[in-house]
């Protein structure tokens, strides 16, 4: 299994809080049957991204250094969350965002209450520039609870839907669950990843979502969820139709 989506990398944002919880949770991950994980730390912005940039390659290699001596069985590359922001697509267009595939795919995420309108026009901001946007968690989004639609809508216009394994096992309430599975029985779902944030707290132990997808969903929709179209994003392929 693959797991785009984490905040494995220590001391850059909210997610590990040191080297030691990092390989904690990077053997989590592996126990648990996920052998590819990128670190994608949330990116904000101009300002911090000029910060932070260097400091996420230099935790990168540490940590890599550091499963690679525990000699664990995870293959980990680097990309980021990118909130997106005035600046984004300005950024984007002057390639400085950081890539899933280190070519085209964004992984984006918006402020939860944020309007359609300014989702959209940034979606398509990037689109035009030939990026394919993976639209993290649409389910945490207002808009998206408040109008199904517009899931279908991104959908429509190819950029990607990743939900997140706590909104499916219902660590975000109610609503947000509501929201995921009703995504999941429609098919407007690409993949799943953990978006991990520590080792006691959303973690990137995948036993129970994947005991929970093989219990409700067709065993090769959970195969595509969880690591063929995953696999297809890092190669720089289009998705796996749902
Ligand atoms: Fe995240």
């Amino acid at each position: 299994m693959i797991d785009l989506h984490s905040h494995i990398l220590p001391q850059v944002d909210d997610g590990a809080a040191n080297l030691s919880e990092a390989l904690h949770m990077a053997e989590m991950a592996a126990v648990s049957g996920v052998t590819h994980m990128v670190c994608t730390p949330h990116f904000r912005g101009e300002m911090q991204s000029l910060r932070t940039l260097p400091e996420i390659a230099r935790q990168f290699t540490l940590l890599k250094q550091a499963v690679g001596g525990a000699k664990l069985p995870l293959t980990l590359s680097c990309a980021a969350e990118i909130l997106c922001t005035p600046d984004t697509v300005d950024m984007a267009a002057a390639h400085r965002l950081p890539t899933l595939d280190g070519k085209r795919y964004l992984l984006t995420e918006f402020y939860f209450d944020e309007s359609p309108q300014y989702m959209n026009a940034c979606l398509s901001g990037l689109a035009q520039l030939h990026y394919t946007p993976v639209i993290a968690h649409p389910e945490r989004y207002d808009a998206l609870q408040r109008d199904a639609h517009l899931a279908e809508y991104w959908f429509r216009h190819g950029y990607l839907l990743q939900l997140n394994k706590g909104s499916i096992l219902g660590a975000f309430g109610s609503r947000v669950q509501h929201t995921v599975h009703r995504l999941l029985a429609d098919g407007a779902a690409h993949l799943v990843a953990s978006d991990a944030h520590h080792a006691h707290v959303r973690t990137p132990d995948m036993t129970s979502l994947t005991r929970w997808l093989r219990s409700h969903c067709n065993p090769a929709y959970a195969e595509i969820l969880l690591l063929r179209n995953p696999r297809r994003i890092l190669d720089g392929r289009p998705p796996v139709p749902v």
